[in-house]
């Protein structure tokens, strides 16, 4: 089968990408550990300011010196709105919503996912640098997704 030149440099050059797209994304799930957030916790989305721990959401200490925070976040903010952490504090943010799909996005810290209603995303963090750190929701929620916002201090 005869094959044009221009056709050979194309399909090669396809393949590449594809070889490097394939080579990126191995990398990053490997090395990076940039993995999608895990959604294994289900909650009826209906019942979450009765279900504990979302009943008293905030910053629980565990025996072993790590942090779990609890968050909801619904519209248009999240609770807590303002989260003191221990500098060096290795977090665990457990998230969900009653209502509607919102983002949980803490710039500068790798801290990013979805939020769902009726699962609980997980997403962990060692904050290592001190300082204030926004919160936002990365995800259109509707009317007031803007000011959908807070902030975690580190201290
Ligand atoms: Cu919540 Cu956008």
């Amino acid at each position: 089968m005869h094959m044009h030149r221009a056709e050979k440099i194309w399909m090669t050059a396809g393949i590449a990408m594809l070889v490097v797209f394939l080579a990126t994304l191995t990398t990053a799930a490997i090395v990076d550990g940039f993995v999608p957030p895990s959604h294994v916790q289900s909650i009826d989305p209906t019942k979450v300011s009765q279900t504990a721990p979302f009943d008293h959401p905030g910053l629980h200490k565990l025996a072993d010196g790590s942090y779990e925070a609890y968050y909801v976040a619904h519209i248009f903010s999240f609770d807590p709105q303002h989260l003191v952490i221990p500098l060096g504090a290795h977090v665990t943010f457990y998230v969900t919503s009653p209502d509607v799909e919102h983002g949980f996005s803490i710039p500068l810290t790798g801290v990013n996912t979805m939020v769902t209603p009726g699962w609980v995303s997980t997403v962990s963090h060692t904050f290592k640098a001190p300082g204030k750190f926004l919160l936002v929701c990365n995800e259109y929620c509707g009317a007031g997704h803007q000011m959908m916002a807070g902030d975690v201090e580190v201290k």
